[in-house]
């Protein structure tokens, strides 16, 4: 298989992406699928979530973006078989002013691929972006070959999803034509309240096949992995939030296999 690159992304806070990120990197790995997460968020949460606390951040992200590390250094093994993780820390929130007098500066992070060949030896790797259409964002969209979109099933789940289409299109004109939408998972689902499933209804009628199929349930398992620095999948497998995520990553293996093919 080819490798694989993936952004996750909204700018709206809090709708699962770092979630998603973790759980869906360590389903496909413990199918065998070698995985690397990008934490290309100030906050960090990925890195926090697997477990790589403060003092572990060498050469995170930032070092490697702002030309002081080499991306090589920065991977680093996690405690989950075939799961790798280049961490970020708050530095990161100062690339973008350190970047400003860069020529083509949305292509720092492709450049810096380009240049690896140690990032050929993965399967999968996912970039958590930070909730907002900054450079960090359109760094990640330029260096992806696709887009995962989680959406948190709200009221105002659908606002601001124009502007991230919008944002995603003038990177594809501009920067990045392969660029797809691979899909839209719907994340914090809750079956008891009426406007949850309203929401995923009306997402599905207006966004049809570009939503998948696996919906990830509000799950208290889910929520509490972080703090043990464990993906929920880790810490209880048998939790609804982690077997969905085990189906999503069944479905992204599905629809890999077919764009090869086709
Ligand atoms: N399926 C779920 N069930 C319960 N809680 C969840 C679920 N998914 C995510 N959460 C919780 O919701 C909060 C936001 O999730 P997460 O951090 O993944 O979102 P995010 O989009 O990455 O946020 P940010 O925009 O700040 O980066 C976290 O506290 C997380 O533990
Ligand atoms: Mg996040």
């Amino acid at each position: 298989m080819k490798r694989k690159i993936i952004a996750i992304s909204n700018q709206k806070g809090g709708v699962g992406k770092t979630t998603t990120a973790i759980n869906l990197s360590t389903a496909l790995a413990a199918t065998g699928q070698k995985v690397l997460i990008i934490d290309l968020d100030p906050q960090g949460n990925a890195s926090t979530g697997l477990g790589v606390d403060y003092g572990q951040r060498e050469n995170s992200i930032y070092e490697v973006l702002a030309g002081q590390a080499n991306i090589s250094d920065s991977i680093r093994k996690t405690e989950i078989d075939n799961l790798y993780l280049i961490p970020s820390t708050v530095d990161l929130s100062g690339i973008e002013p350190e970047l400003a007098d860069v020529n083509d500066r949305a292509f720092t992070l492709k450049n810096i691929f380009n240049a690896n060949e140690k990032l050929n030896e993965f399967d999968f790797i996912f970039i958590d972006c930070p909730p907002a259409l900054s450079l960090l964002t359109v760094m990640a969209m330029t260096t992806a070959n696709a887009i995962i979109v989680p959406l948190q099933c709200e009221f105002f789940a659908l606002e601001g999803l124009s502007q991230l289409i919008k944002t995603i299109e003038r990177v594809r004109q501009n920067l990045n034509p392969g660029l797809s939408i691979d899909g839209i998972v719907l994340t914090m689902y809750d079956s008891r309240n009426k406007l949850s499933s309203q929401v995923a209804t009306d997402v599905r009628n207006h966004l049809r096949e570009q939503v998948y199929e696996t919906i990830i349930p509000r799950n208290v398992r889910v929520s509490e992995a972080p703090s043990f620095g464990m993906p929920a999948l880790i810490y209880d497998q048998r939790a609804s939030g982690s077997q969905a995520y085990l189906s999503l990553a069944n479905e992204v293996i599905k629809q890999n296999k077919e764009q090869e093919a086709a």
